[in-house]
């Protein structure tokens, strides 16, 4: 069986989780269904990043110990993910016992081979961004040009990473895709990006703090703590066992892990390395240079795709606190459901680009897409099986049934593709494509007229839309789980989700997928409401 192995970003405790931690989170679960209806066995990694200044100063504005304040931040993500239908396997925190020895671990490895080294670093740190500035980075008049906060000025002796070693090396293998270490950095534009920066310049990275407490400690010197993101970017395999020298430790508390043992591997073996890792472009630096030379200088394999999607604004404007625009994920769910906010985030705009959020656009969006397309062809049909038919499925006979390969077929073939190249905002655009086909089909074929003469075609047409709603619930399933499931208890499909998905796929039985396994579909509460 394949595996997959797909991250988010850890985020960051000093905020409560938003729409942005939510876009990322809600694409990484739809891919992660998605591969799981493939057949494949999958990881699907998310969770928290707690050390650091940041929130070193969040927890003391607010008087607590900072591990408590973490606590409290961790649960409300937790919560948020339950509501949003995230179904992640593992939630990492960088508190862990387990994640600290595995940064101790990683750290001494490096120290050992030579590239780590002391030195005097003088330079202006943005806190918020927990990163140093380069003059051309800040603003002219010294500001983080992304907080618009003075930058704190840093001179101390800390430890090194030589990373500028790597230069060469990066650039061969995020450009060549015949190396054999190729990684695939999408979109292009990104991957150019970052080509065209590492040609400029690489210099060594400091990964190490005098004065914090609030971090990990460094193995070779305990009176340094790490630097935040060195410890964070750690994660992704800390997670899946890399400092576990048998599955017995990782048993209990992350029983996916245990499963695998069958692989007759170590856990960390069979998952590493990473699938995906998805993230926001704004961390695409950290994630396809700094993680890429740390793993290379301890000798792992190297992750095969960094897939960065665009930041968005809200009503045009950029989301902060201190604009007061920030969109949790529970306003979405109180006004539209989950399954529609998980929708309506991912199709506000094309996944790889940037975009705006327009809250006003969501209502509308939502009545055009889910209510009055996708939605009204169930209902329409619904209505119509128990008007003509008392809610039961009739199969036609001798009829021909309609074929997906000539008519909606390439529609599903281009969400397969879509899916695959973490295209998600067009995938969903190919469901609602089928539902319009859908749609159209049933006003063609105007069963209201079939039904006083032509029972045969009546049939026919019905048990064809029947069918393409069956498609519509299954490639739905991934972006609205719940929908889905509702869909196919409507339609009384005795078939599970999965097992129609493989039918679809190509060189799958497709044809099969055309046959319906329930008896009589239920007439149905309206799945999407109208909002007015
Ligand atoms: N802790 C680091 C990541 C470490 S990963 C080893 C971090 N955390 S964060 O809390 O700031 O989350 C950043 C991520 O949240 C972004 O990469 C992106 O995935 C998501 N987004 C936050 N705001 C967003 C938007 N306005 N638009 C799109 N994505 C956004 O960075």
């Amino acid at each position: 069986m394949d595996k997959f192995y797909i991250t988010t970003p850890i985020y960051y405790v000093n905020d409560i989780p938003h729409i942005g931690h939510t876009y990322t989170t809600v694409a990484a679960d739809a891919l992660s269904r998605w591969n799981r209806m493939l057949g494949k066995n999958v990881f699907f990694l998310t969770g928290t990043d707690e050390h650091g200044a940041k929130i070193l100063e969040k927890a003391n504005e607010s008087n607590k110990q900072p591990k408590e304040f973490c606590d409290e931040i961790v649960e409300k993500f937790k919560s948020t993910w339950k509501e949003m239908n995230i179904s992640y396997d593992y939630f990492i925190r960088t508190t862990d016992v387990a994640h600290e020895s595995a940064v101790k671990k990683f750290l001494q490895e490096i120290y050992i081979k030579g590239e780590i080294y002391k030195s005097k670093y003088d330079g202006l740190y943005c806190i918020q961004c927990e990163k140093f500035l380069t003059l051309t980075e800040m603003t002219p008049d010294g500001l983080c040009p992304e907080h618009q906060v003075k930058l704190v000025r840093h001179q101390e002796e800390n430890y090194f990473f030589r990373l500028s070693d790597y230069r060469e090396k990066l650039i061969e293998i995020i450009s060549n895709p015949n190396h054999p270490q190729h990684i695939e950095i999408f979109p292009v534009e990104r991957k150019n990006e970052i080509l065209g920066k590492l040609k400029l310049e690489l210099p060594d990275i400091s990964i190490s703090r005098a004065g914090l407490k609030w971090a990990i400690p460094l193995p070779f010197d305990n009176t340094q703590t790490t630097y935040v993101w060195i410890d964070a970017l750690i994660n992704y395999i800390s997670a899946i066992g890399y400092n576990s020298t048998s599955n017995s430790q990782l048993c209990g508390t992350q029983p996916k892990l245990r499963l695998d043992t069958s692989a007759g591997r170590y856990d960390f073996d069979y998952w590493w390395p990473a699938d995906v890792h998805l993230i926001g472009k704004d961390i695409l630096w950290f994630h396809t240079v700094i993680w890429t030379a740390m793993l290379l200088s301890v000798g792992l394999p190297l992750p095969k795709r960094i897939f960065a999607h665009g930041y968005f604004t809200v009503n045009s404007q950029k989301m902060s606190k201190t604009l007061g625009n920030v969109i949790l994920p529970e306003e979405l769910i109180k006004s539209f459901g989950v399954d529609a906010a998980r929708f309506l985030l991912l199709s506000a705009f094309p996944f790889g680009s940037d975009g705006d959020i327009n809250i006003n656009d969501f209502k509308e969006k939502y009545n055009a897409h889910l209510a009055n397309n996708l939605g009204n062809l169930i209902l329409r049909v619904i209505n119509m099986v128990g008007k003509y038919f008392d809610f039961k499925i009739v199969a036609p006979q001798q009829v021909k049934i309609l074929d997906p390969v000539k008519s909606y077929g390439r529609y599903i073939r281009e969400y397969i593709e879509n899916m695959k190249n973490i295209a998600v905002d067009q995938a969903i655009n190919s469901i609602l494509r089928i539902a319009t086909f859908g749609n159209q089909y049933v006003d063609r074929e105007a069963p209201w007229n079939l039904a006083r003469g032509d029972v045969e075609k009546l049939k026919e047409v019905l048990y064809n839309v029947l069918v393409v709603i069956k498609v519509i619930a299954v490639l739905s399933f991934p972006f609205m789980p719940q929908t889905a499931e509702k869909i196919f208890k409507i339609l009384d499909e005795k078939e599970t989700i999965k097992d129609a998905a493989l039918k679809l796929l190509p060189g799958g039985k497709q044809v099969e997928i055309l046959q319906l396994t329930g008896k009589v579909v239920s007439p149905q509460p309206v799945l999407f409401p109208k909002i007015v």
